[in-house]
């Protein structure tokens, strides 16, 4: 199909369309050998090659899916006009797709974000029957007591009366006040909720992994990456490891 070449430029290079026509101006942009200076230029990306400084341009994936790693003091939503929002974090070139944050974190919860445009992915990684397990790093203020990996693990009752799923919590030998919790749903502040209703509270949350693919170890809080498709897949794994 033949489209504006400004367009295909914008596109497929992440740039805005004025961006694409001041490089078609500029002599960067060539169709099938010949230098093209106007953008408002036909061409066919399937059918033409269209080179941007001398390097092929090739269609942009059909749905991008990145992964942050969440500060506090940042909100998961689109847009918030008090707080920096997840989006504000990534670079200018992904502003043009229909990106938003596949789950809510808390304000003040660090860790695993996952940001897409590809709605059906994330609905079948939220739904509530998909049981997609969510793992966290948990830093408590008092103790963390034995008796509660039962509690969890038996669909404790939290707050406004909700039965949550079974959950299950690792204690960690070297800190009597740090856990991992693993939930297999999302309820509203669940993980802080939990350990309410077990008389304790949440001073650090921070999200270590969604369904199989684990928070990258080596990305910096704020920092993103653009996930491969094989990891994609993992996001939707129900089993734990
Ligand atoms: N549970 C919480 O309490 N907060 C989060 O951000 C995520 C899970």
């Amino acid at each position: 199909m033949k489209t504006r070449l400004d367009k295909l430029i914008s596109q497929c290079a992440g740039v805005s369309r004025t961006q694409a026509a001041a490089l078609c101006r500029a002599g960067k942009v060539s169709v099938d050998g010949a230098v093209i200076k106007s953008g408002a230029f036909q061409a066919d990306l399937q059918e033409q090659e269209l080179l941007l400084n001398g390097k092929p341009l090739t269609a942009p994936p059909e749905f991008l899916y990145i992964m942050l790693n969440k500060p506090q003091g940042v909100v998961c939503s689109t847009q918030d006009g008090l707080s920096p929002t997840v989006l504000s974090l990534l670079p200018d070139e992904y502003r043009r797709r229909e990106l938003f944050p596949a789950g809510r974190l808390d304000k003040d919860t660090e860790g695993f974000v996952l940001i897409t445009d590809d709605g059906a992915l994330a609905h079948k990684m939220l739904s509530p029957k998909s049981h997609v397990p969510k793992e966290y790093e948990v830093l408590l203020k008092e103790p963390v007591r034995e008796e509660y990996a039962a509690v969890f693990a038996s669909g404790m009752e939290i707050s406004g009366g909700e039965r949550c799923l079974p959950a299950e919590l690792f204690f960690n030998k070297d800190n009597p006040f740090a856990c991992r919790v693993v939930l297999h749903e999302g309820k509203y502040h669940q993980v802080k909720r939990m350990f309410a209703a077990v008389g304790n509270s949440v001073v650090f949350l921070k999200r270590i992994r969604i369904g199989g693919l684990c928070l990258e170890p080596n990305l910096a809080v704020g920092a993103h990456l653009v996930l491969l498709h094989k990891d994609v897949e993992k996001l939707l794994t129900r089993k734990g490891f």
